[in-house]
């Protein structure tokens, strides 16, 4: 069984021994409190997992509360000395989808701007790239707005091809945004199409 923390990058460079990544499966208070501030960080910089205006602290901790008791989603949270300062889920495919149910999602991810640029998101996706490969998904899916160039980069790097763009894909300040479809090939040698 992997171990649930990974401290190192399956490849490039050492990753930074500050940081970690773990699937969360319970979270304490001390917990919720950095992710809800975390995510409020990231939302008032613009890229908040769809949030436009942060819903406020409590609002976010209930929100991180009800994602742990969804049996399709699972939550990952990177820290940085201990803290908690990105997050992203894994979303898998609900039992009535057998005919999708080679593929899951990766979504919702994002760093605070405080500790962006180390490599936790990083270490993030391929931590969540290790549990869906370990589950047995051929396919990581993914979706991602076109002013998120960060994101796009990170995405690309790790080998995610784009198939499709949705001209339609968003709303912000009024604008309708493009947003970009990628998938990944987890396993290879399996049938993916
Ligand atoms: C995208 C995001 C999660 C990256 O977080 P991060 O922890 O700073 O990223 P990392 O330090 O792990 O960087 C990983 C890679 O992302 C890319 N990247 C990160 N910051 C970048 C930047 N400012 N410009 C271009 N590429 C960048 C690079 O490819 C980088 O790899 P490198 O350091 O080897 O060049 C963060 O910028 C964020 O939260 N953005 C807003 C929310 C968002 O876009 N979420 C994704 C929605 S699908």
């Amino acid at each position: 069984m992997p171990d649930p923390r990974t401290q190192a990058s399956a490849a490039g460079p050492a990753p930074d021994p500050r940081l970690s990544v773990e699937r969360a499966a319970d979270l304490g208070e001390e917990d919720l409190h950095a992710l809800a501030e975390a995510a409020t960080a990231a939302i008032l910089d613009g890229g908040g997992f769809g949030w436009l205006a942060p819903p406020g602290r409590g609002e976010l901790e209930r929100y991180f509360r009800g994602v742990l008791l969804v049996p399709e989603r699972e939550l990952y949270v990177g820290r940085m000395d201990g803290a908690i300062v990105a997050a992203a889920q894994l979303v898998r495919p609900p039992r009535n989808n057998e005919a999708q149910a080679f593929a899951a999602w990766f979504m919702h991810a994002f760093t605070a701007p405080y500790a962006r640029g180390h490599g936790v998101a990083r270490l993030v996706l391929e931590r969540v790239e290790e549990g869906a490969r370990a589950r047995g998904y051929q396919i990581l899916n993914l979706d991602v707005r076109e002013t998120q160039h960060a994101a796009i980069a990170l995405y690309e790097s790790l080998g995610f091809l784009r198939w499709g763009t949705h001209p339609a894909y968003a709303r912000v300040d009024g604008r309708t945004l493009a947003g970009h479809y990628y998938y990944k090939l987890l396993q290879p040698r399996g049938r993916a199409s």
